[in-house]
């Protein structure tokens, strides 16, 4: 397997070796993510941070894995405060940033930035979100996550919210099409998953029912996936206000529920996890989060070709 100088753009390419190969290594980084180890692994590498789109954690765990290895990081900082606002296109930007930095992550608004980067730089590219396409190193978390708390084979996994437009959960459904899952797509139908995605999973094993509330799931289910509807990206703000608020887990939702189920979501929430929730022991979301450090701490060190 080659992981050395690879762009990792969608979730799509990634067999279900290849998967299994970086959670394994991010196994093994999990206590230098902890701080409890040292590592100089990435010493003398430069990974190039740019954003085009607000983030909290796949920013700061992307850089927090860089710094853990003896890496340095370079950001491009606020977007406004670029040459991208004087009109320059993402080609050149990324001409000019591969000569900077071993590796580039990028999160961009525009659905296909990513593949569109990757064709104009020579360092590898690491897709970090671009628009409602794809979220390739937030799955491998999310499955890190699924198989730390719960189990990956024949998982029974409820993914709910914006599955239109959440591109957290596209990628999610292929990678989980290679460990047999059993996926209830919970959504309004007007944010409903796209049907080519649901097609190809389909296609690759994955079995598919569709409904429209969370009570209908949650009693079988070994994984609630939550999902924040992207208000940012409706083409009209009153067809957000019709969907918002539309699903939610409360103490109440979970009467019924597995005692071992665990509730994920990639965050931010808006309103659709009650509070009340984080105190019970399905809440994982938090510790989901930290799982970033050590999956993107597997990633780097594969892509800059420090790890086989
Ligand atoms: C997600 C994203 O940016 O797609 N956030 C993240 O990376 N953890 C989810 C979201 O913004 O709703």
């Amino acid at each position: 397997m080659k992981f050395k100088d690879q762009h990792i753009i969608s979730m799509r390419e990634f067999s279900r070796e290849m998967i299994d190969h970086i959670l394994n290594v991010a196994e093994k980084m999990e206590t230098i993510a902890q701080g409890k180890q040292k590592s100089d692994l990435l010493a003398g590498k430069i990974l190039a941070v740019l954003f085009f789109e607000p983030s909290t954690r796949t920013r700061i765990s992307f850089e927090t894995a860089m710094l853990r290895l003896g890496g340095d990081v370079l950001s491009l900082g606020s977007v406004d405060a670029s040459s991208i606002v004087k009109g320059e296109t993402l080609a050149d930007t990324m001409r000019v940033v591969d000569g900077y930095a071993d590796a580039i992550v990028l999160r961009h608004p525009k659905e296909g930035a990513a593949q569109l980067a990757s064709e104009f730089s020579r360092v590898p590219i690491l897709n970090a979100g671009d628009g409602a396409g794809h979220h390739p190193t937030q799955t491998l978390l999310d499955l890190y996550t699924i198989k730390r708390e719960s189990h990956l084979e024949g998982i029974k996994i409820a993914l709910a919210g914006d599955l239109k437009y959440g591109r957290t959960v596209h990628s999610l459904c292929y990678a989980l099409s290679h460990y047999g899952a059993h996926i209830t797509l919970i959504s309004p139908k007007e944010l409903s998953m796209p049907d080519e995605i649901i097609s190809d999973i389909v296609a690759r094993g994955a079995k598919v029912v569709e409904t429209d509330s969370i009570e209908d799931a949650i009693n079988d289910v070994d994984v609630l996936y939550m999902t924040r509807i992207q208000k940012e990206r409706f083409p009209d703000p009153a067809e957000y206000q019709k969907v918002a608020s539309r699903l939610k887990v409360t103490m109440e939702t979970l009467e019924g529920a597995k005692p071992e189920l665990k509730i994920m979501h990639p965050l931010p929430r808006v309103d659709e996890i009650d509070n009340e929730v984080d105190d019970t022991p399905h809440a994982c979301y938090f510790k989901q989060a930290f799982y970033g450090v050590p999956v993107r701490m597997a990633l780097l060190g594969l892509v800059m070709g420090a790890i086989e």
